[in-house]
């Protein structure tokens, strides 16, 4: 394709890489350009409208604008634009963050450690499980269990972590000490007749034997999403947490909960863990932490780690580990506004209200040819196309399903968010009901598009 000289798409595609993208395709295709957002509405630079069923990246909770946070970002800067958190210095935005965060953590948690990203996070974390077994003397616990198809991130410890091959390929990695066990899927990886709750039992008992042949004494921690986002909006199946969670104890491995997409009233409660009984020694958050308005996540530790990094600064001195825009006071700022927007609009109870509406809404687009389950909770849902939904038959990959629905969506103005034939739903938590009307009669449209190509 040829571009306008000097037009907008022209310019991204001479001088932008994207992520998550084709390059080749993209030199093609060239950009989106969002130029505004309004509730969960956003517009491309030729006026057309579209309704974001994925809040951006699971992320813009507020939904894409918002002048109060704006005035509290504006404030904050012309006050204290920046200062860090290093050698014992503070601000006072970092500070009532850090004390929120503990006050509304899923179990009780010691202190709060603040980096810019999810994956910065994620990171941490792993740091942290390895500062902690050093601490208490055993230094060969260096191993890390995540799942099949986790998305954790993509610094090079938490790409590694992730288990979605695509995002090694090419790269070397993982690193060899990150390990991965069964997809909790339970819909495409169910045996015929097994339950749910024989298939966690059947989950756990993997998890068991993978700890097993790597040698308990060498691991470190498991990291788990309570419900698997880029994975495809996976549910854990019935008793998954509990039985995993045993298995854990059993051999004392650490388990770090990445809430990066479920904090903050995601799933229906405030986050992840409490829905699903989930008792983690670290918690990492990001996104509606701030509802992406700014770049800011954090590690809520326990305090049992908490101890160990103390008995490592008797033992080294400093903590050495840090970021320079760690607890930005900026993005700090408005995080704390946004803890106080969830608090008056009762984000919770919004969840459970509103969750419920999206649940029914696209719950009956089960009755489609082209889908074959929908299953979610709160304010996430996946769909899975299917050529036979009864029998559980997937369509030939080749016809790409998936691709060809997202495309047909955004002609009818709905953004979606596609993994292979699932489509992820995860708007922002504002939306309200006639939105989520309208997303389902769009996606509707979107669907049936696709069953006439396909026939
Ligand atoms: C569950 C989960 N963890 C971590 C991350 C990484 O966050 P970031 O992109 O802010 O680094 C993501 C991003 O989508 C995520 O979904």
């Amino acid at each position: 394709m040829t571009y306008i000289p000097n037009s907008i798409e022209a310019r991204d595609v001479a001088s932008l890489v994207h992520m998550q993208t084709n390059l080749r395709k993209h030199q093609q295709e060239g950009p989106l350009v969002i130029v505004r957002g309004d509730g969960c509405r956003v517009y491309d630079n030729s006026g057309h409208e579209y309704i974001e069923s994925v809040a951006g990246l699971w992320c813009a909770s507020l939904g894409f604008s918002s002048e109060r946070l704006a005035k509290i970002a504006y404030e904050q800067m012309r006050n204290l634009g920046y200062y860090h958190l290093y050698r014992h210095r503070s601000s006072e935005s970092a500070i009532a963050l850090a004390e929120q965060l503990v006050k509304i953590a899923p179990v009780p948690m010691a202190r709060v450690i603040f980096q810019c990203s999810g994956s910065e996070a994620n990171d941490t974390a792993i740091k942290l499980a390895w500062y902690y077994w050093n601490a208490v003397g055993q230094p060969r616990r260096t191993k890390i269990i995540a799942r099949q198809m986790a998305y954790h991130g993509n610094t090079c410890a938490a790409v590694s972590l992730s288990g979605k091959p695509d995002m090694h390929a090419g790269f070397g990695l993982p690193f060899a000490n990150f390990k991965h066990t069964e997809f909790p899927h339970y819909y495409r990886r169910h045996q015929p007749g097994e339950t749910e709750m024989e298939f966690s039992a059947r989950m756990a008992e993997a998890l068991e034997a993978l700890i097993q042949a790597e040698g308990p004494e060498t691991i470190a921690a498991f990291f788990a999403e309570p419900v698997m986002g880029a994975g495809g909006a996976i549910l854990p199946p019935k008793g998954y947490f509990e039985k995993i969670q045993q298995v854990l104890r059993k051999y004392d491995i650490l388990f770090v909960a990445d809430e990066v997409i479920c904090g903050f009233a995601r799933t229906g409660e405030m986050w992840g863990c409490q829905t699903f009984g989930i008792q983690p020694d670290m918690l990492t958050s990001a996104k509606a932490l701030s509802a992406a308005m700014l770049p800011i996540s954090a590690v809520l530790i326990n305090e049992r780690i908490h101890e160990a990094m103390l008995a490592q600064s008797d033992k080294y001195g400093n903590f050495a580990h840090g970021f320079t825009y760690a607890g930005h006071p900026v993005a700090a700022a408005v995080a704390l506004e946004v803890q106080k927007i969830y608090a008056e609009i009762d984000i919770v109870s919004r969840a459970k209200r509103l969750g419920p509406v999206l649940q029914s809404t696209l719950g009956r687009l089960r009755a489609h040819p082209l889908v074959g389950d929908v299953r979610g909770m709160g304010f996430i849902l996946g769909m899975e196309l299917m050529r036979d939904g009864e029998k559980c038959i997937p369509f030939d990959s080749d016809l790409k399903v998936g691709t060809r629905v997202d495309a047909a969506a955004m002609r009818h103005g709905l953004i979606i968010r596609v993994v292979g034939d699932r489509l992820v739903f995860a708007p922002p938590l504002v939306i309200e009901s006639h939105e989520i009307d309208e997303i389902g009669q769009r996606l509707e449209r979107a669907l049936d598009d696709v069953a006439r190509e396909l026939k």
